[in-house]
Formats: C-alpha cells, structure tokens, sequence
C-alpha cells in the first residue's frame, strides 16, 4: 500500500485550494441548491482537505461520509474536522474492495488528488456506478501529465520520464495506476457529458517548501525506477534545489477539475 504523510497533505492542501477550478466549482453548488439534504461520500479523504474546500458551496444540509483506508490519517482528519459545522464521519473501507459500498448512499462523489492512482477498470467500475445510482460524481486535481521547471535543466526530460513510469506502479487500487494519463482517462469515459477545467499548481519562487518536496518527490521516484541512475538523478536534485534555495525556481504541475453531473 502507498502510504501518504500527514505533513505532505498539510502542505499541499493551500496550493490544492488555490488550483481548485473556480467555474466547476461553482457549478457544484448550483447544482446543490435543488437539495434541503445532501449526502456526499469523498473518496480517499486523507485528513479531509476536500471538504474543507467544498463544504463552502453546498448547502446546510449537507452529510459527508469520508472514506479512507489509513488509520493515521483518519485519526489527523478526525482531529482537523473537530469544530467543522457540517455533519460528517469517516469510514474505513479500502476502495480496491469496497468501493460499492463506499458510495452506497451518494448523491455526490467526491474525490481529489486520487484518479492518478488507480486503474482504467477501476475508473470504468467508478463510472458504472455513478452511472447506475445517478449521482453527481466531482474529481478534482488529477495530475494530467504536465510538469515543467523553471530555469530548464537538461536533466529535466528524463526525470519527468523516470517520474511518470513510475507514477503508473500499482497504488494498491489497481495496476498499471493511471499516473499521467488520469484526467484524460477520467474525461474520455463520460464523453462530453462533463464540466472540465483546470486546476495547475503554479508554483513561485517564495513556494520554496512545497517546491522541496517535490523535488525531493520526483528524485526519488525516478530513482526507484532507474537505480543505476541514482548518481545523476541525485546531481539533478542539488543543481534544482539550489534554485530553489536562491529563489530562482518555479514549478507548474498540470491538474484537471471533473464534474459529471445527473442525467
Ligand atoms: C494523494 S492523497 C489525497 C488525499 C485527499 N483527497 C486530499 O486531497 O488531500 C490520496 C488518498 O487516498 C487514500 N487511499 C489510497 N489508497 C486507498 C485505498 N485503497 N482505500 C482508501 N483510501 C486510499 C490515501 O490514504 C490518501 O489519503
């Protein structure tokens, strides 16, 4: 199972609300004003990041079940949600297994930072259901295969190579995972029937944390892949880090907003 840290959603989670497409985002909470009462399933919550960013735009009634597999996460999530006004609870299910009765009683499915992970017939399955019980399916932030570094380094090609192959390592929700190829799988199921939008990170140079982990991300990721690289992934590393250091860097990381709603 891929594990994530605490720390890295905290740190992502600002950068995440300022990507979040603000047209789809809107069409979510007209579409949420037909409903006195709305149950929302978010799938793989983490500490709850997406309720936070959407909860503003539904309705009073709304009641979110957040499903996460990571107890550690559900214990930071728990935490975090403390003195949220909305009503919501989390549930430990593993989505590989689960997932049918993860969104059991949805009217809206959320999910962000996730179709990455998980394979096309996982995907296909999501879709099927979202289908069958004619619920509003909103997945935001898939990573869509752009990523680009300012100043250029001639390293740079390869890295984002190494880094999407192993992007598409099993996840743990099916194998080969999407990796960069999730937005376009995600939109290529429903045809036309979605609001799409996009959702990049753009990342200046006073970013310099959220920059570092990336970086420190990426060169791992492409050494996991190719080992015997390892001595010029690392001298890659040090040449980017130190940009980012003398703030000098930028960093843009393509995402896409997805909304399918109700037939
Ligand atoms: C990239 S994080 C995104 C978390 C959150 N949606 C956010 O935007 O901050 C992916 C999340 O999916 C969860 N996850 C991964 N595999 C899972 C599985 N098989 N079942 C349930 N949750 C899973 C992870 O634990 C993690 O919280």
């Amino acid at each position: 199972m891929t594990t994530f840290d605490s720390d890295w959603l905290t740190l992502r989670e600002a950068y995440d609300h300022a990507a979040r497409n603000t047209k789809v985002l809107e069409r979510v909470g007209l579409w949420a004003q037909a409903y006195d009462r709305l149950q929302v399933v978010d799938l793989g919550a983490g500490t709850g990041s997406t309720l936070r960013a959407v909860a503003p735009v539904l309705g009073s009634g709304q009641s979110w079940r957040l499903i996460e597999h990571d107890p550690s996460l559900i214990e930071a999530g728990e935490a975090r949600l403390a003195d949220t006004a909305c009503t919501w609870r989390y549930e430990r299910l593993n989505l590989r297994d689960d997932l049918e009765a993860a969104i059991d009683d949805a009217q809206i499915v959320t999910a962000s930072a996730l179709v990455d992970l998980v394979s096309a017939e996982w995907l296909e399955e999501l879709a099927a259901l979202v289908d069958r019980r004619n619920c509003a399916l909103y997945v935001a932030l898939s990573y869509d295969g752009r990523m680009r570094w300012r100043p250029g380094d001639p390293f740079d090609v390869e890295i984002k190579s190494l880094f999407d192959r192993h992007q598409q390592n099993d996840k743990g929700i099916g194998s080969p995972a999407l990796g960069p190829g999730a937005a376009r799988t995600l939109e290529a199921h429903f045809g036309d029937a979605g609001v799409i939008g996009r959702s990049d990170w753009r990342l200046r140079p006073i970013d310099r944390p959220i920059q570092t982990a990336l970086l420190r991300g990426h060169a791992s990721a492409a050494s996991e892949i190719a080992a015997d690289r390892s001595r010029e992934i690392e001298d890659w590393r040090i040449r980017r880090q130190l940009w980012i250091d003398t703030g000098r860097s930028m960093a843009l990381v393509g995402h896409r907003d997805f909304l399918k709603l109700p037939g």
